[in-house]
C-alpha cells in the first residue's frame, strides 16, 4: 500500500511542474495566470508567446506525466496503480502545490500520461485521439471544444485498441476532470463568447 501511495505522490509531483508558468515568467516577466484565459497551459502561453512556445509547452507537459507513468510501470506497479498515477499526474498539473493549487486544464498531460499506460495499444490510441482533437479544432475552431470532446473520444478509443479497463476508466475520469477545469470555457462556448484559435 505504501509503495502504491508513493507512486501516486511521485506522479502528482511530476505533473505539478508548471511549464507554462515558468516560461512566461522567466522570458516575459509575466504571470501567465493574469494573462489571456489565465490558464497555466500550452494554449494560453501560445496567446502570449506564439505557436512555437505553445508546442514546446505541450510537449514538456506531455512528457512530465508520460515519463513518470513509464517509470512507475517499469518498476512493476500494477495496472490499477499505474492508472491512478496517471490520474495523479494530471491532478498535479491542474492543482500544483507550487502555484496555490491553481494550474491548468490537463489536456497535454492527460495525452502524455495515457500514451505510456499500456503499450502498444495506448501508443496507438493516443495519436488517434490527437487526430480527433485536430479534426474538431479544424472544424469548430475552438481549442477548448476540441480538447474536451477528444478526451472523451480517447476514453472510448483506448479499449478499442486493447487497453485494459483500469486505463479506460482513468481516461474517462480524466475527461470528466478536464471538462470541470474547462467549465468557464463551456459557459463561453454555450453563449458564443469563446475566443477562436488564431494562428500567431
Ligand atoms: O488546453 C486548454 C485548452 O483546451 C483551453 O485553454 O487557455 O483557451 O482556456 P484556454
Amino acid at each position: 500500500f505504501f509503495v502504491s501511495f508513493a507512486w501516486l505522490v511521485l506522479g502528482y509531483l511530476a505533473g505539478s511542474f508548471p511549464t507554462a508558468y515558468l516560461i512566461a515568467l522567466r522570458l516575459r516577466g509575466i504571470d501567465i495566470r493574469t494573462y489571456g484565459s489565465g490558464n497555466v497551459g500550452a494554449t494560453n502561453l501560445g496567446r502570449l508567446m506564439g505557436k512555437k512556445w505553445a508546442f514546446l509547452v505541450a510537449i514538456v507537459d506531455m512528457l512530465k506525466g508520460g515519463v513518470a507513468v513509464l517509470m512507475i510501470r517499469l518498476f512493476g506497479a500494477s495496472d490499477v496503480t499505474v492508472a491512478m498515477a496517471a490520474f495523479a499526474a494530471v491532478m498535479g498539473h491542474n492543482y500544483p502545490i507550487w502555484l496555490d493549487f491553481k494550474g491548468g486544464k490537463g489536456v497535454s498531460t492527460t495525452y502524455g500520461t495515457l500514451f505510456f499506460v499500456a503499450p502498444p495499444g495506448s501508443m496507438i490510441a493516443v495519436p488517434l485521439g490527437g487526430l480527433v482533437w485536430l479534426i474538431i479544432l479544424k472544424i469548430g475552431g475552438y481549442v477548448s471544444l476540441a480538447s474536451i470532446l477528444s478526451l472523451f473520444g480517447l476514453a472510448f478509443i483506448l479499449p478499442l485498441c486493447g487497453v485494459p479497463a483500469p486505463f479506460a476508466l482513468s481516461a474517462f475520469g480524466l475527461a470528466v476532470l478536464s471538462t470541470w477545469r474547462h467549465r468557464a470555457n463551456v459557459k463561453r462556448l454555450l453563449s458564443g463568447r469563446e475566443s477562436r484559435a488564431r494562428s500567431k
